[in-house]
């Protein structure tokens, strides 16, 4: 795992979108992991920068989102599908159609988690993923439990990610109690990842995932296994490491 220690949220944001550019220019038709929230926020900014200066062309690259609630249509103001049109799909020139965002469709979710992880198959798996952190340690929407979930599956929110995301809604009765999220197994697979914290509220869950023992309390724990971290954090995410 490679720490990099950064002044602010503007200058990560900086430094991880060039690691997501240079994987546009070295492999135009790659495979991108995408994740929502507002810690990815200024890297949209900036590939939306560098896509305005014409340093990187999206037309060939292929997305998969991480997750998605579960109960909200694709169009309401907080789905996860209409944030990565809002913050970065329309505003590059990705194929509309290259990008997947979960969604459980048909009567039994379950199906659609395994096309979903089929689909990742089919289009080779993904080159570069990009990850936040919860408070609690989840990565996507891989809650604290007794195991690390293998593949996308359906997930209850715990209290701790309502509470994180009530800011988002009018009040945290409006936050959807279920989504959709790759699996820790998922994500595993992904060639190389790029982990971003900032804030002192995420100090203890970075803490635990980089110094901690690998425990499916800390769902972030199991990155310590992975050949191709890059975790970037500001002064006050590192507060405890
Ligand atoms: C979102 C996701 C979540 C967030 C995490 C941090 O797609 O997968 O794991 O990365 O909840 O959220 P923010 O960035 O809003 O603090």
């Amino acid at each position: 795992m490679k720490i990099h220690v950064y002044e602010d949220a503007a200058k990560i944001g900086k430094a991880a979108a060039l690691i997501f550019a240079a994987k546009i220019i070295e492999k135009p038709d790659c495979v991108l992991g995408f994740a929502t929230g507002s810690t990815p926020l200024p890297m949209y900014e900036a590939l939306v920068e560098l896509r305005n200066l014409g340093l990187i062309n999206f037309s060939l690259a292929r997305t998969f989102n991480l997750d998605e609630y579960a109960g909200i249509d694709r169009s309401h103001e907080q789905s996860y599908y209409r944030f990565m049109f809002d913050n970065l799909f329309s505003k590059v020139n990705i194929n509309p159609e290259n990008v997947m965002v979960p969604y459980p469709v048909s009567a039994n979710p379950d199906d659609d988690c395994k096309a979903y992880d089929a689909t990742i198959d089919a289009a080779g798996g993904i080159d570069l993923q990009i990850l936040g952190i919860g408070h609690n340690g989840h990565i996507a929407f891989n809650e604290p439990g007794y195991v690390f979930p293998a593949g996308t599956h359906i997930v209850d929110l715990s209290d701790s990610t309502i509470e994180a995301n009530k800011r988002f809604f009018a009040s945290a009765d409006e936050v959807p109690r279920q989504a959709i999220t790759m699996g820790i197994g998922s994500i595993m697979k992904a060639r190389e990842i790029v982990l971003i914290a900032t804030g002192r509220g995420k100090a203890e869950a970075v803490s635990a995932m980089i110094n901690g023992e690998i425990d499916p309390m800390c769902p972030a724990s199991i990155l310590q296994l992975h050949p191709a971290v890059t975790v970037f954090l500001d002064k006050e995410a590192a507060a405890l490491i």
